[in-house]
């Protein structure tokens, strides 16, 4: 089949500078996700009209087979369909999709192509409150009339419930005369794609209807209120199908997945955790409460303790992150690597079993194994200008209050004391220390308040 989506209109409520399809949902531009979803029916063309925000559309949305059909102005979901046609292969079917109907599902989609293979498919729902709605019109017998729109409906009209979810399956041969043949004499003046409907009973065409299986399928997204409905929607079923796989959940609530979030067995997530991009998190691991992990690979057993920030970062088996750590890019933990609070690593290598437990600053940086890095050590490596390398080679131990003036190494088995400022390379096994002699003075007084 050709799929033609639906993305022009402005969305004008949703007060805002980017183009409405392009807002995020759980992480993915809404018309992203009708892509993904158009895509699961491997469709000979797929198409999308858009009218706004072209460029921005096209700087979002890589998909080198996706044709591109221009709408602008706009004159209706009609006039959309127009645009498509000369991108359109010889499919027999055309199913039109909406940009801004994010959650459609690919199984729903399937069945209203397998009802039209012979003829129009039309998926529709019944609402409790169907204002605003395409109604679905039909005969005694039950058959599909036509569809009307709300503001040329009768009052008999809109009282009916089913109404038209706009998304049609129609046989592609017909698609161009019936189209040619739309007017906009109507309440909107626009050239409605519902009226092929009529065209199509007309023309001896049958008509058959199919129904989401599940009604948020079909909402769709006008506003920054539907949109928030929209993403509890979705970030429910990314937690649903977590607990399915034997992730557990304090709350399945309260987890926000913003991209794709893959778990081995026994692995627990706390509440009120963000991940986005591609996180893994491997057998046995245990994220604690408020962290927010992007892009990032936690290693079996770990443990990554509250309000931890891990970014672009990998952890490897049997870590001991946070609370209160961040691991900016670059960070590349081994096994049994111990990260404490309030220590922000970036574009650092940790070999096994090394530590930094309190109070740390460590960049550009390659650390062996075994090694224990103080409370209050930095890595001073950069200038103002240029990022320089520090090397902390096997085993070391670098006292509290420790500079590390990069570039520089310290040897394996070395220590350095409490206070250093270390310039030079610390030669292995022997202690380096940089501190000013204590003194004593005795005798001293403290200044004394004047008396009054
Ligand atoms: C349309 C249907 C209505 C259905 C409703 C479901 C028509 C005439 N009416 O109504 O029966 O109940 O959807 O939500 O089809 N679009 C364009 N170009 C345009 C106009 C719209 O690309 O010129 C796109 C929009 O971006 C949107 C979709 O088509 O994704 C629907 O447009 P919208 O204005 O929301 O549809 P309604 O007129 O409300
Ligand atoms: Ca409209």
């Amino acid at each position: 089949m050709n799929i033609v989506i639906l993305a022009a209109g402005q969305g004008k409520r949703m007060h805002s500078n980017l183009p409405k399809v392009l807002h995020p949902l759980a992480g993915k531009a809404l018309v992203a996700h009708v892509i993904d979803t158009a895509r699961l029916l491997k469709p000979q063309t797929l198409c999308l009209v858009y009218g706004h925000g072209g460029e921005a559309l096209q700087q979002t949305i890589v998909a080198p087979d996706l044709r591109w059909a221009l709408q602008n102005p706009q004159h209706g979901t009609g006039h959309a369909v127009m645009q498509a046609l000369p991108h359109l292969g010889d499919a027999p079917t055309t199913l039109i999709l909406y940009g801004d109907v994010p959650l459609i599902q690919a199984a729903t989609l399937e069945r209203l192509l397998h009802a039209a293979r012979d003829a129009l498919a039309i998926l529709t729902v019944e609402l409790a409150d169907p204002t605003g709605y395409g109604r679905i019109v039909r005969d005694a017998a039950g058959e599909v009339l036509r569809i009307v729109e709300q503001r040329d409906a009768s009052a008999e009209e809109r009282a009916i419930h089913e109404i038209n979810t706009g998304i049609i399956a129609l046989p592609t041969t017909r698609l161009a005369e019936w189209l040619s043949r739309l007017s906009n004499d109507n309440a909107q003046g626009e050239y409605y794609l519902t009226d092929i409907v009529g065209m199509a009973v007309e023309a001896g065409v049958t008509i058959r209807t199919a129904q989401p299986d599940e009604a948020w399928e079909v909402l769709g997204v006008n506003s920054k209120v539907q949109l928030a409905e929209l993403e509890r929607v979705a970030q429910r079923r990314i937690a649903e199908r977590l607990l399915e796989q034997g992730v557990r959940l304090a709350d399945p609530a309260r987890l926000d997945v913003r991209g794709e979030l893959r778990c081995g067995r026994d692995v627990f997530i706390d509440v009120n955790c963000v991940f986005e991009g591609e996180v893994v998190l491997e057998e046995a691991v245990e994220i604690a409460s408020t962290c927010v992990i992007k892009n990032a690979r936690i290693g079996a057993g770990s443990r990554v303790a509250p309000f931890s920030h891990i970014e672009d970062a990998v952890v490897g088996p049997d870590g001991v992150i946070g609370p209160f750590a961040r691991l900016r890019p670059g960070t590349e933990l081994a096994a049994g690597v111990h990260i404490g609070n309030f220590v922000e690593l970036k574009n650092s290598r940790f070999a096994a079993n090394s530590k930094a437990n309190h109070l740390a600053y460590v960049g550009d940086a390659i650390v062996g194994s075994r090694v224990n890095i103080g409370a209050g050590t930095i890595t001073c490596n950069y200038d103002g200008a240029n990022k320089f390398k520090t090397v902390i080679e096997d085993d070391a131990f670098i006292g509290s209050d420790t500079q590390l003036v990069a570039p520089v190494t310290v040897g394996r088995g070395a220590t350095l004391g409490a206070g250093t400022t270390l310039t030079k390379d610390a030669p292995p096994d022997a202690l380096t220390i940089s501190r000013a002699k204590q003194v004593t003075i005795p005798g001293w007084k403290r200044p004394q308040k004047p008396k009054k």
